[in-house]
C-alpha cells in the first residue's frame, strides 16, 4: 500500500540541526518511509496525493517515560519531595487500581488524551494489578498507538493495599506474557520480524520497592522473553541515600540493576539520572542504557537538574519523558521547553555544558526517544512514517517567519488544538 503526502516537512536527522522539506512529497510503502523528496519521480504521477498545504508535518512524539495511572493526579501534591509524594500521593491513588471498572474509566481517559497530545510512542508504567495491566494493554492495542507496557514489580516499602508478595510478583508478570506472546515474540524469535506496536517491558519499579529475591527473578524473566526493562536511578537525593543503605555491599545505585540482571544492553531505560557519579555514567554508556530525562518532573518535586550535556557528550543515548504524574503535562512540546529551560538554568553554574538547543530536545523527543523502538523519530528512508500535521495558523507570527521558526513557535506557543492529524506506522489515527 502507497500512500504519498504533500506538505512541510521538518525533523531532526542529526541532532544539531533541523532538515527542512518546504512543499515536499513524503512516499510511504507498508508503513515505512520510502522517500522523502522536494521532486515527486514520474512513477507516482497517478498515486493519488494527501495535500496538506501549509502546514509543518513533524515525527510523532516519543514520551520515554510516563505513569499511566497518575494522570490522574497530575498538578497537585508538588510541594513534597519524591518520596514522600510517593506514600502520600501516588501509592495510594495506584492503589484504586485493583478495581478494573477503575482502572477501564481512567485507562481510555489516559489514551484519549495521550493521543491527543500528539504522543505517538511511549514507554508506560501500569500499576502492580495483572488485570488493569491487561486491560491498559488492550486499550493501547485499540489505539493504533506504539507502545512499551509493563506491570510495575513491587515488593517492598509501599502500604498495605498496594504491595504484593515477591511469588505473586513473579507468577502474575509471567502469566502476563504466557497469555500474549505477541507482546514478546518478535524479539525472542530473531530481531528481524517487525514486532507489534504494542510490546511488554519489564517494570521494576526502583530498588527500594523491589527485594534482591525479586530483582534476580526478574533478571531471570528478561534473559527467558528477551524483554526490555525500565526503572527508576537516581533521581533524588534521600533516594539514593535510601539505595546505599539497602544495598551496602553494591558500590552504586546503577550497580544494584547490573548485580541482579537489570540492565540489558540497548534495551533498558533508566528514567531521570539526576545524581549519577561518573563511574555509573560509564556503566550506562558501555551497556547503551537509555536515559529518559524528565525535566518536568525533576522541577516539580524538586529533584534537581539532570546534567544532559554531559551524558550527551559521552553518547549515552537519551529521550525525554513526561514522567506524568511527576510531570503534569503529557504534551511533549512542553517537554522540550523544560528540557531547554534546564539546560539553560544548569548552565549558569556550570558554563563548561553549553545550553540545549531547540534543534537538540527536539531530536530527544523524537528520534533519540524513538531509537528504542527501532526506526521511529525521523524521516529518512526505511523509518516508520510516525507523522504529526501541524496547523499553526492560530499561531500568529510578526514578518515571514521561516518553517523552522514556525516550529518553534509551536514548540514554546502551541498545543493540542494545533495537531490536525496524526500516524503511527503510517496509518492515520482517529479518535
Ligand atoms: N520512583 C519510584 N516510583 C516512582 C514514580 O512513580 N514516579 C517517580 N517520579 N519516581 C519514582
Ligand atoms: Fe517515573
Amino acid at each position: 500500500m502507497i500512500k504519498i503526502l504533500k506538505g512541510n516537512f521538518v525533523f531532526t536527522k542529526e541532532m544539531n540541526r533541523f532538515e527542512v522539506y518546504e512543499n515536499g512529497y513524503v512516499v510511504v510503502e507498508n508503513g515505512k518511509i520510502k522517500l522523502l523528496t522536494k521532486e515527486l519521480p514520474e512513477i507516482y504521477q497517478d498515486t493519488a496525493v494527501e495535500d496538506m498545504g501549509d502546514q509543518l508535518i513533524i515525527p510523532g512524539f516519543v514520551d520515554l517515560h510516563v505513569h499511566a495511572p497518575q494522570w490522574l493526579n497530575t498538578g497537585i501534591g508538588y510541594s513534597k519531595e519524591l518520596l514522600p509524594w510517593l506514600n502520600d500521593y501516588t501509592f495510594p491513588l495506584e492503589s484504586e487500581f485493583d478495581s478494573v471498572e477503575f482502572a477501564k474509566e481512567h485507562y481510555e481517559n489516559f489514551i484519549q488524551d495521550l493521543w491527543e497530545a500528539g504522543t505517538t510512542r511511549a514507554c508506560v508504567f501500569a500499576t502492580r494489578h495483572k488485570d488493569a495491566t491487561s486491560l491498559l494493554i488492550k486499550l493501547l492495542k485499540e489505539s493504533g498507538l506504539g507502545a512499551y507496557v509493563g506491570k510495575v514489580n513491587m515488593d517492598r516499602n509501599s502500604s498495605p493495599r498496594l504491595q504484593e508478595t515477591t511469588e505473586q510478583s513473579i507468577q502474575e508478570t509471567i502469566e502476563l506474557l504466557e497469555e500474549d506472546p505477541t507482546l514478546y515474540e518478535a524479539f525472542a524469535k530473531d530481531n528481524t520480524t517487525e514486532a507489534p506496536l504494542v510490546q511488554y517491558i519489564l517494570t521494576p519499579r526502583f530498588v527500594p520497592s523491589t527485594t534482591a529475591a525479586l530483582m534476580k527473578a526478574l533478571g531471570e524473566i528478561a534473559v527467558k522473553y528477551n524483554l526490555p526493562i525500565q526503572s527508576h536511578l537516581s533521581e533524588n537525593r534521600s533516594e539514593v541515600a535510601w539505595v546505599k543503605e539497602l544495598h551496602p555491599d553494591i558500590d552504586s545505585f546503577a550497580e544494584v540493576y547490573e548485580h541482579f540482571g537489570l540492565i540489558q544492553p540497548g534495551r533498558t531505560i533508566m528514567a531521570h539520572c539526576v545524581y549519577n557519579t561518573d563511574s555509573e555514567i560509564e556503566l550506562l554508556r558501555k551497556n547503551q542504557v537509555y536515559v529518559a530525562h524528565c525535566p518536568q518532573s525533576n522541577f516539580n518535586l524538586a529533584s534537581g537538574i539532570m546534567p544532559l550535556r554531559k551524558y550527551l557528550n559521552l553518547n549515552v543515548p537519551v529521550g525525554l519523558g513526561s514522567d506524568v504524574g511527576g510531570g503534569h503535562v503529557l504534551d511533549m512540546s512542553k517537554h522540550i521547553v523544560d528540557c531547554i529551560t534546564a539546560s539553560k538554568m544548569y548552565f549558569v553554574d556550570h558554563p563548561d555544558y553549553a545550553p540545549i538547543s531547540v534543534s537538540e530536545a527536539f531530536y530527544l523527543a523524537t528520534k533519540g526517544g524513538g531509537s528504542f523502538f527501532g526506526k521511529v523519530g525521523s524521516f529518512e528512508e526505511g523509518y516508520d512514517f510516525d507523522a504529526l500535521v501541524i496547523n499553526d495558523s492560530s499561531l500568529k507570527m510578526n514578518g515571514t517567519p521561516t518553517l523552522v521558526e514556525r516550529l518553534e513557535k509551536f514548540i514554546y506557543n502551541g498545543s493540542s488544538h494545533n495537531i490536525a492529524k496524526r500516524f503511527v506506522r503510517g496509518t492515520e489515527i482517529k479518535r
